[in-house]
């Protein structure tokens, strides 16, 4: 089926995106439209969500279609996130995706999102090829989840499974960043903030230290292991946890009365119009003055546990089921202390390591059109009937 075009639509949390996906690798167009509403709530409000997918998505997949020089008649089928994500802001999605199909009588594909993260790096093709197993680490502001993605060779290509292997037992990796972001006074959504903002402060390993976090895993988990079997066991050797870690910081931030400074700090960001900006390097220059090295201090210690934490968790899975590569993707690859991280830690176990492009690493509608591609070639079909499913998981 040479030339094939998928239209996907994203819309599980607060993006509303379109894209038009040649072969399930050429991305012809991928419109996002973020929703800046919820930075007035420090965080997501589903019911706003809803409705400004609602008021987003024919303008954003008209520009899809648009901006790829195509029209429904050229299009082999249609892609939609079927879930996890909010119910309300799915609906959204799959009922617009289910009338453009029905209307264009073309077959509907069901995708799950976190799939979806692994294709926007697998699209790129940048592991040697028939590597398999790979270790996949979706990190974002939703999921914190560890993969065993296993490539079977397929006419097309290779046809992937999942299997579970580990996850954050509480807060994902991304919420924990934009809690402790919003604790400090920074923008929402606040991970990139710290990110640009933790160079210039020190990492002190000893203000939050990996093992605290790590006694906790073991002390919640143990006694429902014992009930359960040798496999559960070995999963839950790379369970994460960050909820640990987010109270340590406000403890921190109390035991050292910083709240006020905090508040100035809000005060002076909300009085530059900084406190919806993005942190862009002239941002950061503008807002730089307004942080103590206490407060950068903090910022690059949380980081460097955050990481620790995560980098433990998947290059020690990685080595227990023999992975021959890792990737990593969602919102918080974009990090760059993860990246540098990861990438040594990849050095030393003689692995490949792959990210997606940052347009790819957040959420967007190309990585779904990526993960819909080999379901068309199997014609893995959705039914008319298909619902939002907003618990769904992978493996
Ligand atoms: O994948 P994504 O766009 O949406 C979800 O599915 O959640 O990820 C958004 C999350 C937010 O928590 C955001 O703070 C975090 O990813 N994030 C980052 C960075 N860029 C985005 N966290 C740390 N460092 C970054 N550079
Ligand atoms: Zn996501």
């Amino acid at each position: 089926m040479p030339g094939s075009l998928i239209l996907a639509i994203e819309s599980s949390c607060d993006e509303t995106s379109a894209a038009v996906v040649r072969d399930g690798n050429q991305v012809l167009s991928n419109v996002v439209a973020s929703q800046l509403i919820h930075s007035s709530y420090g965080g997501v409000v589903p019911e706003l969500a809803a409705r400004e997918h609602l008021r987003a998505i024919v303008p954003v997949v008209r520009e899809a279609l648009q901006r790829a020089g195509v029209t429904c008649a050229d299009l082999a089928a249609i892609a939609v996130t079927e879930g996890p994500g909010l119910a309300g802001a799915l609906l959204v999605g799959i009922g617009f995706a289910k009338s453009l199909a029905l209307g264009a009588s073309l077959p509907l594909i069901a995708v799950n999102h976190l799939e979806g993260h692994i294709h926007a790096v697998l699209m790129q093709n940048s592991f040697p090829e028939g590597t398999s197993p790979l270790l996949a680490l979706v990190v974002s502001g939703g999921h914190t989840h560890l993969y065993l993605a296993t490539g079977t060779p397929h006419p097309a290509g290779l046809a992937w499974s999942y299997r579970n292997v580990g996850k954050t037992l509480d807060d994902a990796a991304g919420e924990a960043y934009d809690k402790v972001a919003k604790l400090l006074g920074l923008p929402y959504p606040g991970g990139p903030w710290m990110d640009a903002l933790a160079v210039h402060g020190e990492a002190d390993d000893k203000l939050f230290p990996l093992a605290r976090i790590k006694t906790k895993i073991t002390g919640r988990t143990a006694p429902k292991l014992a009930r359960e079997t040798a496999a559960a066991l070995d999963q839950a050797r790379f369970d994460m946890s960050f909820s640990g870690l987010k109270t340590a910081v406000r403890h921190y931030v109390e035991q050292h009365q910083m709240q006020s400074a905090i508040q100035r700090r809000e005060h002076a960001l909300r009085s530059m119009d900084l406190h919806r900006a993005k942190p862009e390097a002239a941002n950061i220059a503008r807002a730089l003055p307004h942080f103590d090295a206490l407060t950068l201090n903090l910022i690059a210690s949380f980081q460097s546990t955050a990481v620790g934490n995560l980098a433990r968790a998947a290059f020690a899975a990685a080595e227990h089921y023999g992975a021959r590569g890792v990737l990593v993707s969602g919102g918080v690859a974009a990090n760059s202390h993860l990246r540098k991280t990861f990438l040594g830690e990849a050095q030393r176990a003689g692995l490949p390591i792959a990210f997606p492009e940052v347009a790819l690493s957040t959420d967007n509608a190309a990585m779904i059109a990526a993960a819909a591609w080999p379901k068309l070639l199997a014609g893995e079909f959705a039914p008319d009937t298909l619902e939002p499913a907003p618990q769904l998981r992978l493996g």
